[in-house]
């Protein structure tokens, strides 16, 4: 374990209507008041539910994050949500960048860092995704993949509180398949090379309650962002439990 305090990261994506997301939130809540964590401890549930979530897990352990942002403070951008807004939602985080949004929403490196200026312009800490894709992995090329993402999308000014980087290979989300733990080393130090000293950096693919402690003992690994297994209070806890 490194002397970067842990984050374990629960990204809710497109789940969660007001009782399940309202429930799950305060059985973290009551897990983490109970059970003393020993890493920092973050919900992103979808923005319908940022300020419910907000209010169940006020004066808690758990804080609160979007899933993605605008570049843009205010105006007409039908369906968007800016940084600002997520702030006044009580967020301290925003996810940006992440493959779903890569992909599906064809978002670019330079879109991407956009949103990084955005979320620290409002006094967020930005958590920032890179990942290769599976042809992208056969090549070799993930090493080149993560960095060049990195370059592409960290605007000037990073600094280890206000950033945080998530390697999250495509393949691996929800696949239940998982890179060998040398591989996210060899990842992770790349991308360590690339980043303001103290930064933290998360793995993210399948992680669950079974593989969490192997994947979390690496030195390279201050933490993990969650999908699936986030979405049980009880799975959730476990990776959390699993830092050392
Ligand atoms: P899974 O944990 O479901 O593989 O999702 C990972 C992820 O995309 C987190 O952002």
């Amino acid at each position: 374990m490194s002397a970067r305090r842990m984050l374990i990261a629960g990204n809710w994506k497109m789940n969660g209507l007001c009782a399940d997301g309202l429930a799950l939130a305060k059985d973290i809540t009551a897990r983490a008041a109970a059970g003393a964590p020993r890493c920092d401890l973050l919900v992103c549930p979808p923005a319908t539910l940022l300020c419910s979530v907000g209010e169940a897990i006020a004066g808690s352990a758990v804080a609160l994050g979007g899933q993605d942002c605008a570049a843009a403070e205010k105006g007409a951008f039908t369906g968007d949500v800016s940084a600002e807004m997520l702030k006044d939602a009580g967020c301290a985080y925003v996810i940006l960048g992440h493959s779903e949004r890569r992909q599906m929403h064809a978002e670019s490196d330079a879109q991407v860092r956009d949103k990084v200026a955005a979320a620290w312009r409002a006094g967020l800490v930005a958590i920032l995704c890179v990942g290769e894709t599976r042809a992208e992995r056969e090549a070799g090329q993930e090493q080149a993949v993560c960095c060049s993402q990195l370059s592409g999308s960290l605007p000037d000014g990073a600094d280890a509180a206000r950033l945080v980087i998530a390697y999250e290979p495509v393949w691996a989300i929800g696949t239940g398949l998982t890179p060998t733990l040398a591989d996210i080393t060899d990842i992770h130090r790349a991308i360590r090379a690339a980043i303001p000293a103290g930064t933290r950096i998360l793995y993210g693919g399948s992680v669950n309650p079974r593989n969490a402690a192997e994947i979390l003992a690496l030195n390279e690994v201050d933490g993990a962002l969650v999908g699936g297994a986030s979405l049980k209070g009880e799975d959730f806890w476990a990776i959390a439990e699993a830092c050392g």
